[in-house]
């Protein structure tokens, strides 16, 4: 276990300067040590960011999923991989053993196969968080079908632009999901989303809420009877090193989302690595990621790297305020959590409703909180550490991207020194930059800039589905020969990095990535709507949430704003989902716009912050006018 675990902060400068001066040799190390090959590598890295090409562990042969299960059996078969803990309390918790998620995945990836699926095909799994999503995303990888989840809050509309854009031939579902108190009708709302996609040929069916739902012959099968009739023994697809794993889509600030495209090598020993260090990992410890696995998070940090560790991972099903907001607590203390691992939205909800429901959980088990999605502002931070880790629990508040596959800034608990609001040091392997205005990078300490990598790590994304050129122009081309994150960052005093947030179009909203482009897009398809622009402003639970700034196309229009409010969400709830709905609606007669007809969005920032004290010069806006009747009829 030479530098696998890291154990104190001379052994951290220690590796990273290592991983700084020698990576190919670094990543090396990581990877004979601690993997199964069918074959190792030729080349450990081959990288050109103009292109951009980067391929890692080139010639090896392997497969994830006997890293992530296989390996396991002999030393830890009896050992939990997957603690279920149900949306409903009173449901029991699911314990499946490293032995019972090894048959489960390997039926399942029988079942895949008797359909048709083939290595290379893609395959979209529209699941709440219950067992068979994990071990559809599993399956998948075992015969190198390249899963696509999209996560199960996304509308049949956005299911169905992810659904095309790689042309899924099957989707995996359920019948519905449990939401809190709620019933969601999921095969519902992929059967809507199928209307406008022609190449699923198989929709696989888990039952979870037992509803009566309508099934399409010679399309729609349930799921049961397939696994109940097939072998638990399926060979593994011997995958390429650079084979495609999976394809995630992220939110851009402009058009359709990014189909981003991770493949196998490098993804499975950054992200097994990286859970290792950032979590201090130890072999008897229950961790849990409260994320759900539609998200990078829940890849990277439920499924992949835990499993690769060998380790007993939790996924839960419901929502933090069900039956009241002590359940994460509860849960906690049922399950003797160990590392937890949240967002800030999350702590802030939970902070809002006081510390009694806290106080009646024992919560010593915790040895290490984390925090990911966006800035943990410096209250959160503090709530989080002095009611949850009653601080002796470092907090980990980890920086990294859906585009990063792994977690690229961030402290070591025990080991690195913590400072609120601050992710800190980068991890092993990863060289920030901070880049000015004019594409200069600034060195030295007490700097604020432009967040960009200048070296390739093993789990960075490869592409962009069916769009090279995009991958290219979105990430590698603000700087030259660098990855830019779409972030601001300072660094402090001591080398410490703060990331202060996107300065693209991108606004995160609960720990949710969203692009103004298609919320504005969904809005203007309301026939009442001429036009719109959608901004962020700074919410206490949410981080940020969305401001609308709409023109209609008659002013004087008759109908109850408060209604055309209304119609506008349902709207962005039917195209994208509801966690893009706006919190706030202004209808306006105009925006300000620059001579070349660009809306001016720092200006409306500003007004939607209600900060409207410098909103430097708009006198060579195409329409000044604008601006002062705006800030006067600002919600
Ligand atoms: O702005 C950063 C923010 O979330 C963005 C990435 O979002 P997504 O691809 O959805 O992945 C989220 C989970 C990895 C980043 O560009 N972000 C993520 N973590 C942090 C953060 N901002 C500040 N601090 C963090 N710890």
């Amino acid at each position: 276990m030479s530098n696998y675990h890291i154990k104190n902060l001379e052994e951290y400068f220690q590796v990273y300067r290592k991983s700084i001066r020698n990576p190919e040799g670094f990543w090396e190390e990581v990877a004979e040590e601690h993997f199964m090959w069918h074959k190792k590598w030729d080349r450990v890295l081959d990288w050109d960011f103009t292109k951009p090409e980067v391929k890692w562990f080139e010639g090896a042969k392997l497969n994830i999923t006997e890293n992530c299960i296989d390996r396991h059996l002999r030393i830890r078969g009896d050992k939990t991989a997957i603690l279920f803990e149900p949306n409903d309390p009173k449901e029991e918790a699911q314990h499946i053993s490293y032995a019972q998620l090894s048959e489960r995945v390997n039926k399942f990836a029988n079942v895949l196969k008797a359909q048709g699926v083939k290595k290379g095909d893609r395959v979209c799994i529209y699941l709440p968080m219950i067992p068979e999503l994990a071990v559809s995303v599993l399956a998948c990888a075992r015969i190198g079908a390249i899963h696509s989840v999209v996560f199960a809050g996304f509308s049949s509309t956005a299911l169905a632009t992810r659904i095309n854009d790689c042309d899924c031939k099957m989707v995996i579902t359920s019948d519905g999901s449990y939401r809190g108190a709620k019933t969601i009708d999921l095969k519902g709302i992929v059967d809507e989303a199928l209307e406008q996609c022609e190449g699923v040929e198989t929709v696989l069916i888990a039952k979870r809420i037992h509803s009566d739902i309508e099934m399409k012959s010679g399309r729609d099968q349930w799921l049961e009877p397939l696994l109940d009739e097939a072998s638990a023994d399926c060979e593994p697809e011997i995958m390429d090193a650079e084979d495609p794993l999976f394809i995630l889509y992220t939110s851009g600030s402009t058009g359709k989302p990014k189909g981003m495209v991770h493949t196998t090598a490098g993804y499975m020993v950054y992200t097994a690595y990286t859970f290792k260090n950032v979590f201090q990992y130890r072999e008897e410890d229950v961790y849990w990621c409260t994320a759900d696995i539609g998200w990078i998070t829940g890849h990277s940090y439920i499924v992949y790297g835990p499993l690769a560790n060998g380790a007993t991972t939790v996924m839960f099903e419901g929502v933090p305020s069900y039956p009241d907001f002590g359940r994460f607590w509860e849960i906690v203390e049922k399950h003797k959590i160990n590392q937890f691992y949240t967002a800030p939205t999350a702590i802030r909800a939970l902070a809002k409703q006081g510390t009694e429901l806290i106080e009646n959980h024992d919560l010593s088990s915790l040895k290490v909180l984390g925090s990911v999605g966006e800035p943990i502002n410096e209250e959160a931070w503090h709530w989080y550490n002095d009611n949850i880790g009653h601080k002796n629990s470092p907090i980990v508040d980890t920086w990294w991207q859906t585009e990063t596959g792994g977690i690229m800034i961030t402290p070591i608990p025990y080991v690195t020194p913590t400072k609120p609001t601050y992710a800190t040091l980068p991890f092993p392997g990863i060289q920030p930059a901070l880049m000015d205005e004019n594409g200069k990078e600034i060195k030295g300490n007490q700097a604020d800039g432009r967040l960009c990598i200048k070296f390739p790590w093993p789990s960075m994304a490869r592409t962009i589905w069916g769009n090279h050129q995009r991958y290219k122009d979105t990430y590698f081309s603000a700087f030259e020969n660098m990855y830019f994150t779409g972030d601001g960052a300072l660094r402090d005093e001591v080398g410490y990095y703060r990331i202060t947030g996107r300065v693209d179009d991108v606004i995160i909203v609960s720990g949710h990535n969203l692009g103004t482009a298609p919320i504005e897009d969904a809005v203007n398809e309301h026939p009442a709507v001429a036009e719109s622009a959608i901004v962020g402003f700074p919410h206490d639970v949410k981080g940020n949430a969305l401001y609308g700034y709409v023109i209609l196309k008659n002013f004087g229009e008759t109908r109850n704003q408060d209604n055309l409010r209304k119609e506008i969400n349902q709207m962005i709830t039917e195209q994208i989902g509801p966690i893009a709905k706006l919190d706030k609606i202004q209808f306006t007669q105009g925006l300000p716009k620059t001579r070349s007809g660009k809306i001016m969005r720092r200006i409306l920032r500003k007004i939607a912050s209600k900060d409207t004290s410098n909103l430097g010069d708009t006198s060579t806006l195409l329409n000044p006018e604008v601006v002062q009747d705006i800030i006067d009829n600002a919600l």
